[in-house]
């Protein structure tokens, strides 16, 4: 069996009240005894209108800066939040209708690690094996295949209260693998993993991949994506969809329209946005070969070019041609 992911505009709008609010309702303050009035709610739209095909067999990268709504998407797929409007399923399961059926074939690795510290590392799966209803002799013999795989072995038997932040991250995602689900979620699974740690876990992912299953992961890191992901098509074709390829980011003394106006016309420059008065990303066919042509235009227009920077196609360029934002802010 194998299993895909479908949503068909997703929306989802917190409502939730600032800090300072909390336990505040009703309360009187004041000499006066006025009630004081309550703050209004702000609404955060999380998201607004997400429709997503994640085929069968495919690791998915969900890329987005802090905030884009990656780990609410992934908790409506999980069951954890309800959306506010809109559709997702699990294979042919309708999510917010069928949990039960969802729960069984998801593996999940929430953002926040959600591990019980008065367990140790091998309590902790095979527990959890329990709970997904696998026969006493299988969940050993698998959480003693994943202490092994995520190097937990020699910790086992210790308590995961003391556990450093990447060991707790390889047992969440052991955790994950215990009941061998149709679709894994990882939400940032490589936060906090030294670069060893993340290779052995780029090469476990790609290994549960080939064994038919499906895999959503969010990151910030380009290298994972591009090591692990087909993106809404592989990452090549997105990155040739980026006009010209090469991103020149240029920073001025004060830029003018008119000579923004005049790098468009210089051969190789297929777009120019102004990113404020004083910043310009040109995406261009040629990257260096056009820096002292922009510098002699800006020096003729009496502007002074402070900085250049070039980067290469890349899936952090594509990002911020479509958004207009960095993956890092
Ligand atoms: N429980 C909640 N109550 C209120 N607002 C929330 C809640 N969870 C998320 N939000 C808001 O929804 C938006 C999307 O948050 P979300 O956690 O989905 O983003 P993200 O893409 O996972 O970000 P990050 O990269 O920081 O993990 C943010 O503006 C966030 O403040
Ligand atoms: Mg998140």
């Amino acid at each position: 069996m194998v299993v895909g992911i479908r949503t068909r505009d997703l929306r989802k709008t917190y409502n939730s009240s600032p800090p300072f609010a909390a336990g505040a309702g009703g309360f009187v303050s004041g000499a006066l005894g006025h009630k004081r009035r309550k703050p209004p709610k702000p609404e955060i739209v999380a998201l607004d209108g997400l429709s997503l095909d994640i085929f069968p067999a495919e690791i998915f990268g969900l890329l987005g800066p802090n905030g884009a709504g990656k780990s609410t998407t992934v908790g409506i797929l999980t069951t954890r939040v309800r959306p506010t409007s809109g559709q997702a399923w699990i294979g042919e399961h309708e999510v917010w209708k069928k949990q039960v059926a969802v729960k069984r074939l998801i593996g999940v690795v929430a953002q926040r690690p959600n591990l019980d510290f008065s367990l140790t590392a091998r309590e902790i799966l095979v527990f959890h094996g329990a709970y997904f209803g696998l026969g006493s002799q299988e969940r050993i013999q698998r959480a003693e295949a994943l202490l092994d795989r995520f190097k937990l072995r020699d910790r086992a038997d210790q308590m995961v209260r003391g556990f450093s932040g990447g060991m707790m991250q390889r047992l969440s995602i052991a955790r994950a693998m215990m009941h061998d689900p149709q679709i894994l979620f990882l939400d940032e699974p490589s936060a906090g993993l030294d670069p060893q740690t993340r290779l052995l876990l780029w090469e476990i992912i790609r290994e549960y991949n080939h064994s038919g299953k499906t895999i959503l992961l969010t990151t910030h890191n380009m290298e994972e994506a591009d090591a692990l992901c087909q993106p809404l098509g592989t990452p090549q074709e997105l990155k040739a969809s980026v006009p010209g390829g090469f991103l020149l980011r240029l920073r001025f003394g004060r830029h003018s329209p008119e000579l923004l106006q005049r790098f468009q016309t210089r051969v190789g420059v297929r777009e120019v946005r102004a990113t404020d008065h004083h910043g310009a990303d040109l995406y261009t066919d040629r990257g260096g070969s056009l820096v002292p042509e922009i510098a002699n235009l800006a020096s003729a227009a009496g502007v002074e070019l402070c900085d250049v920077h070039i980067s290469e196609p890349s899936l952090e360029n594509l990002f911020l041609h479509h958004t207009g934002r960095s993956l890092r802010e």
